[in-house]
């Protein structure tokens, strides 16, 4: 099978109806989607990925007025969440309907769901008629895909089509809180909502557990585990571009333009101006040319731990464990 390349909103649906995987685009990153209420789509999701089961799925819906077909019990703390950033990258983990597989929620009792805000993505699902599981369309521990080609150039040959859409405008997965009963809120996964736009509306939010190192071992959220959005090259973080060892080709992801650029093999610089935003945006296309350059080593410095820069500091973080 070689997936193919569309920007046929229905035929990708038709697809998605019939158990097939449709890569598609949201505005964070590409996700594999299937059919979240069919166990056998959602099983191909996981065999394409190669991703372990305890690792659960996140649904997409259409639009926030879906959300009952799939959680219920939502706190009131959830429904200001979602009036405010829906749609958009931010995931909630809430109780789940008894109709959502256990293989999508890694048999948790909470479900994680999301409204991308990509049109495309809406009216695919809207198309659909059914929620959509999807994970980001990489293998599992690669680096996500934020274009058709990533997708195609990871996994055409084990998923059905993909739906370009552009470039993912975000560039980072979304931000994944989880909504208790007590209206209390937990932070899982850092993401393409910042942290301080959420506590602007809900108050303080608990940071999230430790990093578990051990994969074998259960997770209540798979975002915990230490080594994800991985090059195959090693990357070191440095706290100064000097900190580089001598005789490796090196190749440099700095969030602005630096100095002793002509010292590297390979530069990567994510804006011009040093801005969150746009560097986010550029973030893993930028991490893959340098794993693609040849390189044997990649150096990256910590970003401000401020807004977006705590999402790519957790990524960063999680692609220089190994
Ligand atoms: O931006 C995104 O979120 C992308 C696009 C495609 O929407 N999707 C994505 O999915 O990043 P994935 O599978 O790569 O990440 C799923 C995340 C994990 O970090 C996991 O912690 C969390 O969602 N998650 C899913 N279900 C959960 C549950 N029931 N309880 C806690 N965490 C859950
Ligand atoms: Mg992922």
């Amino acid at each position: 099978m070689t997936a193919l390349l569309t920007t046929d909103v229905q035929l990708a649906a038709e697809l998605l109806r019939a158990g097939k995987l449709v890569a598609f685009a949201t505005e964070t990153v590409y996700g594999l989607g299937g059919n979240a209420l069919d166990p056998a789509a959602v099983a191909k999701i996981f065999e394409a990925k190669q991703r372990p089961t305890f690792d659960p799925l996140i649904v997409h819906l259409a639009a926030a007025s879906d959300l009952s077909r799939v959680a219920q019990d939502v706190p009131d703390v959830a429904y200001q969440l979602i009036e405010r950033f829906w749609p958009g990258p931010l995931t909630l983990v809430l109780p789940k309907q008894p109709c959502v597989p256990d293989l999508v929620t890694s048999g948790l009792p909470s479900v994680a769901v999301r409204v991308p805000s990509h049109p495309m993505a809406q009216e695919l699902i809207r198309r659909a008629g059914v929620p959509i599981a999807a994970p980001s369309a990489n293998p599992f521990g690669r680096i996500s895909p934020t274009t058709a080609q990533h997708v195609l150039d990871l996994l055409a040959d084990d998923i059905d089509a993909v739906l370009d859409g552009g470039p993912s405008q975000v560039g980072v997965e979304s931000t994944v809180l989880l909504c208790q009963p007590d209206n209390t809120v937990q932070l899982l996964r850092p993401g393409g909502l910042t942290l301080e736009e959420i506590e602007a509306v809900v108050g303080p939010v608990a940071g999230r557990a430790q990093t578990v190192l051990d994969q074998h071992v259960p997770q209540a959220s798979p975002g915990l585990l230490a080594q994800h959005y991985a090059p195959r090259t090693p990357l070191r973080i440095v706290e100064h571009w000097e900190d580089a060892p001598v005789g490796d080709t090196v190749g440099v992801l700095s969030l602005g333009p630096l100095a002793s650029a002509s010292r590297y093999d390979a530069v990567e610089i994510l804006s011009e101006t040093g801005e969150l935003t746009e560097a986010t945006a550029h973030f893993f296309s930028a991490l893959r040319r340098l794993d693609a350059s040849g390189v044997e080593l990649i150096l990256a410095q910590r970003f401000p731990d401020v807004g977006l820069g705590r999402a790519l500091n957790d990524r960063l973080q999680r692609a220089s464990s190994r």
